[in-house]
């Protein structure tokens, strides 16, 4: 075992210090692992120092919350807006992050020209095309993986009936990745799901697609858990979730982990937070195949939770201050400790 542990003492002396002095940065302790940490990001708030330093120093990776989504980068057909997408691409690549794109195909914050407009299939199929071309073309070499397709179950694990299923059926998850592969060959092609991070109907129905386009030798190289978990009941066979979707050839990545909390927020709670985001980066260590965790935000203060799940909040590693939570530094423990 003696070799493994000098790789590790190693890995540990190349950290780097963010933040305050002497503390480690996440993004450093998951390098010592060979894996990223990212967090989602909002454009506008990179003009806030203090959320900009955070995004800097604690990121390998970043993902927009909203600036590639459909309804922002194409308001109206043919007017495209790519000012705040190309904000972060730069950010990110002013600070040496992988990005990863989200998302191309999905069936929430589109725009009402497309959702609207009557369109037959065969439109459907080419404005899905087209919109894949022009996005992910846009940022050719730039992106590290794509949510090429986001959501496509429902809780049952059955096809979500999204206007791209009502048009197409199941294959226009094939047409969307080779769309996608073609604009943007480098780039790793995920679909991204939540309510995945268990077996389950949900789980198992993105299993079996996930089987059926590697059979049939459609470009996919990932598949994203989006783990929006409550705090207290992560999944506890999410090391053999990820092991299972690994073993199918693919990576697998934690792509949008919050941990809410319902409010008021006390010591507790946020202690048995700190636990399960260490759980999570345990379990993906534990996933050769796992390449990264991120986090879908930095801070509470710019979470989406509260305005979604009514009476929850907390749910960050970083409070509206900034100020790390206990989830921080379990964090750093889990991607360093010794062992894999
Ligand atoms: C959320 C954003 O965080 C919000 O700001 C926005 O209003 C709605 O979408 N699954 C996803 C993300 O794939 O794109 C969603 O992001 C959260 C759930």
């Amino acid at each position: 075992m003696a070799p493994r542990i000098a790789t590790v003492v190693l890995g540990l002396a190349a950290l780097t210090s963010a933040g305050e002095a002497g503390e480690v940065s996440l993004g450093a302790a998951a390098a010592a692992s060979g894996r990223y940490f990212g967090a989602a990001l909002d454009p506008d708030a990179l003009d806030e120092k203090l959320y900009r330093n955070l995004a800097a120093a604690e990121l390998t990776s970043v993902t927009p919350e909203n600036a590639m989504k459909w309804e922002e980068v194409e308001p109206a057909r043919g007017e495209f807006h790519w000012d705040e997408a190309d904000a972060l691409v730069a950010f990110a690549h002013a600070h040496g992050q992988k990005v990863r794109g989200h998302t191309l195909v999905w069936h929430s914050q589109l725009p009402p020209w497309l959702t609207q407009g009557q369109f037959s299939p065969r439109e459907l199929r080419d404005l899905m095309v087209a919109h894949i071309a022009a996005e992910a073309g846009r940022y050719k070499g730039a992106i590290y993986a794509w949510d090429v397709v986001n959501e496509p179950f429902t809780e049952d694990g059955s096809w979500r009936k999204s206007i791209w299923y009502e048009a197409m059926g199941p294959g226009y998850v094939a047409i969307a990745l080779r769309a996608a592969h073609a604009a943007d060959p480098d780039a790793k092609l995920y679909v991204n799901d939540y309510g995945v991070e268990t077996d389950g109907p949900k789980m198992r129905a993105l299993h079996d697609l996930v089987a059926q386009l590697k059979r049939d030798g459609v470009p996919i190289d990932g598949v994203g858990l989006q783990s929006h978990f409550v705090v207290g009941s992560t999944p506890a066979d999410l090391p053999a979730v990820m092991a299972k979707f690994a073993s199918l050839g693919v990576d697998v990545a934690v792509t949008e982990l919050d941990l809410r909390i319902r409010l008021p927020a006390g010591k507790p709670s946020l202690l048995t937070q700190a636990d399960d985001y260490a759980f999570v980066v345990r379990a993906c260590r534990a996933t050769p195949r796992c390449v990264g965790v991120t986090t879908w935000g930095i801070t509470d203060d710019r979470s989406w939770i509260p305005s979604f799940f009514s009476g929850y909040g907390a749910a960050l590693p970083f409070d509206e201050a900034g100020k790390p939570k206990p989830a921080v530094a379990a964090m750093i423990e889990a991607w360093t400790a010794p062992g894999r």
